[in-house]
């Protein structure tokens, strides 16, 4: 099945074709096939060779052309030569083409963490709606291949540089996302993960203050840390293990929410706190040890599905394009309270599961592949302080952005499940 040929349906069974929308006088909007062209493009095209053919007959090349087929004449140009198994890199023929704004509209954005997953997206949308963005990264979690395709665009920028130090230039608005986000990679340096926290923002801040950018924080749901209270609204204030392993990213946001606020009170700084609830999507790293990647994968591969715990604690996931929707709809906003964006349909650890192994059997069948075994769910001791229930009160978020959700899970998953599996049939993953 193509990349063109897969129908969205959104929660209330309608078509999906595009993402976004007009408001708060932005227009965010762009059609889905034009974001699906960035992430499902292959990374290289193949040249055939006689022994390209895998174990089932299938050559490479013939399952590459099923991602290629939309926007074809921006595609990578990149050749894999599978006889030396090495890739001749070029730049795009040619970029994805962007709206061309007035200067009135178009903003100069700087995203911090751009090349991260969730940054990532977010970079693709400004992009395609024509406005010049910036992207500053220390690539720790984040790759340079997140963005490649807009290299070279002159409206767009990419910086290495790390946020713990000051950076200067001139914007209208700064969406603040540098900090890793996944246990194992915010764990690795518990120590830098609380300075990128807390000297990354008071940075960043300083920026806003003295150029009079808006500041967008990404803040979590893990300021909540094990909650007492079903599901959580913005004004709860938590329950958070001060000196426990997570202690460094949960309690590094509250810090991040704290600076934000002590520059919006004492200096004026125009801020939006968006807290973000679990997000999975296209471009997440695979093996960052996060429940929806781990758990595709694993399926993909034909190994056993790894449960931690007795599988019956609750989780809710949100599609990233209804994140980015969210985040810009705050941005451009004039709600400076705390604003909570994720998804509250909750499944239990163990049903989600069952669903992924559903939806990779699925794509599976529809691509003509043969799974090497049934495969099966194994369950193994809980980590230390992962909380058993976690469900966004998203009630400001609809009465003040008139935002809610609109893809299904199921749906979502399918688009991921295509995107590895792509990356793996490219030899990427
Ligand atoms: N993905 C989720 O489910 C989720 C949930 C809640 C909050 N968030 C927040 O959203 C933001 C993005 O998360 P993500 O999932 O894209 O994670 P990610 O790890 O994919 O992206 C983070 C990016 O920040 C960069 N970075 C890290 N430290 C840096 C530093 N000191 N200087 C410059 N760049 C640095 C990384 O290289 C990476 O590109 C994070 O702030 C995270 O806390 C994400």
């Amino acid at each position: 099945m193509s990349a063109t040929s897969i129908r969205t349906l959104d929660k209330s069974g309608n078509e999906i074709t595009s993402v976004g929308f007009q408001r708060f006088g932005f227009n965010c909007e762009v059609p889905l096939e034009s974001l699906r062209s960035l992430y499902l493009r292959p990374h290289y095209v193949t040249v055939e060779s006689t022994d390209d053919a895998d174990a089932n007959g299938v050559k490479q090349a013939d399952q590459h052309a099923k991602f290629t087929q939309a926007s074809a004449a921006y595609q990578s140009k990149s050749i894999y030569h599978a006889d030396t198994h090495s890739i001749s890199y070029t730049t795009l023929s040619r970029f994805p083409p962007v709206i061309l704004l007035p200067p009135t509209q178009r903003k100069r954005i700087l995203v911090t963490g751009g090349a991260g997953f969730v940054g990532s997206h977010l970079v693709d949308r400004l992009m395609l709606l024509g406005h010049e963005v910036t992207v500053i990264d220390n690539f720790f979690t984040g790759s340079k291949t997140t963005v490649s395709h807009w290299v070279g665009h002159p409206n767009f920028e990419l910086v290495r540089h790390d946020v713990v130090e000051p950076f200067m230039i001139e914007c209208d608005q700064i969406y603040h996302l540098a900090c890793p986000a996944s246990p194992p990679h915010y764990q690795f340096n518990a120590v830098k993960t609380i300075k990128t926290s807390f000297m990354g923002t008071l940075n960043m801040l300083g920026l806003a203050k003295r150029t009079k950018a808006r500041f967008l924080i990404s803040s979590t749901s893990e300021v909540y840390g094990d909650p007492e209270v079903h599901p959580q609204p913005e004004d709860y204030w938590g329950h958070v293990n001060p000196i426990g392993p997570r202690a460094c990213y949960d309690e590094g946001k509250r810090v991040a929410e704290t600076l934000a606020y002590g520059f919006h009170r004492q200096d004026g700084v125009d801020i939006r706190v968006a807290r973000i609830f679990n997000t999975y999507g296209p471009r997440m790293n695979p093996f960052d040890g996060r429940v929806v990647s781990n758990f595709i994968v694993q399926a993909l591969r034909g190994e056993d599905m790894t449960v931690y715990g007795d599988g019956t604690q609750t989780r809710s996931f949100q599609y990233i394009h209804d994140l980015i929707d969210g985040l810009i709809a705050l941005m451009n906003s004039d709600e400076t309270r705390p604003v909570n964006i994720g998804n509250g349909d909750e499944f239990t650890i163990g049903q989600f599961a069952e669903l992924v192994r559903d939806i990779v059997e699925k794509v599976q069948k529809e691509d003509g592949d043969l799974p090497k075994r049934k495969v099966q769910i194994a369950y193994k001791p809980m980590p230390t302080d992962d909380p058993q229930k976690r469900r966004p009160d998203t009630t400001r978020a609809k009465e003040v952005l008139d935002w809610e959700p609109k893809w299904t899970v199921r749906m979502g998953l399918e688009e991921m499940v295509r995107y590895y599996k792509a990356k793996i049939v490219e030899g990427s993953m």
